[in-house]
């Protein structure tokens, strides 16, 4: 799975996402402290977000340690641990001037146990409609429609909403692509690799794909 996502984030196929985040980081007025990223996976969008803040350290929270070593050599300033989000976070409270979660599960107690109280906490989570055309075709898993409404309810509690971005684009996929997006998410495991092979055979060289996702910006509470 890790492999897979650093392939696919590779062939900057999500850059419009790091892009916007970068952009989001920069007009926020951020005071000093740690970028945390939890769920980094890879840390693609923390290393980005990171690099773009000269001085900042960034701190890559995962549940695995594949990724955690990924993210550890991900970039110089970047630091990684491994983690379970639903557990107390070895984490100072307040430590963080901004946490981000991408397509990642969120703990509201612990992003804001552990966010600065002027800081900001972005999350990335899918729309419904996200590669719509893959999932009919390899039978990925859907997206529920109620994720956002979930997403508010779990945070309205700890956090403002500030900013709400609808973020979406086609990417041009080839078929290894597309196995290493069907290979990096949640459907992996339910996966059956022959059926994915005999579904990316079918497919054409390069095939339309929807990506599409709200990126939100909160305020602590
Ligand atoms: C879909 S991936 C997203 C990774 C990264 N944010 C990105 O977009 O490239 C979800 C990540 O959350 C991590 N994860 C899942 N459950 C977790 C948990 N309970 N605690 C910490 N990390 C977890 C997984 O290991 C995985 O790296």
């Amino acid at each position: 799975m890790v492999a897979a996502r650093a392939q696919f984030l590779g062939a900057g196929h999500y850059r419009p996402i790091a892009e916007l985040l970068v952009n989001l980081v920069h007009s926020s007025r951020l005071g000093g402290g740690l970028v945390m990223e939890v769920g980094a996976g890879t840390a693609y969008y923390l290393s980005q977000v990171v690099n773009s803040l000269p001085g900042r350290l960034g701190l890559a929270v995962d549940l695995s340690k594949h990724a955690a070593r990924r993210a550890a050599r991900a970039h110089a300033r970047v630091y990684s641990i491994v983690a379970d989000v639903w557990d107390r976070l070895p984490v100072a409270d307040e430590a963080s001037a901004l946490t981000l979660v991408v397509f990642a599960p969120r703990q509201p107690r612990e992003l804001h146990r552990t966010l600065r109280r002027n800081g900001r906490l972005i999350v990335v989570t899918p729309q419904p409609h996200h590669l719509v055309e893959l999932r009919e075709l390899l039978g990925l898993l859907k997206v529920d429609p109620s994720k956002e409404s979930r997403l508010a309810r779990g945070l309205g509690s700890w956090f403002r909403l500030v900013t709400k971005k609808p973020l979406e684009w086609t990417m041009h996929l080839k078929s290894a692509d597309v196995a290493a997006l069907a290979m990096m998410g949640p459907s992996a495991r339910h996966l059956d690799p022959a059926s994915l092979s005999a579904g990316i055979a079918g497919l054409p060289d390069s095939i339309a794909v929807t990506a599409a996702v709200t990126v939100l910006e909160y305020r602590r509470l």
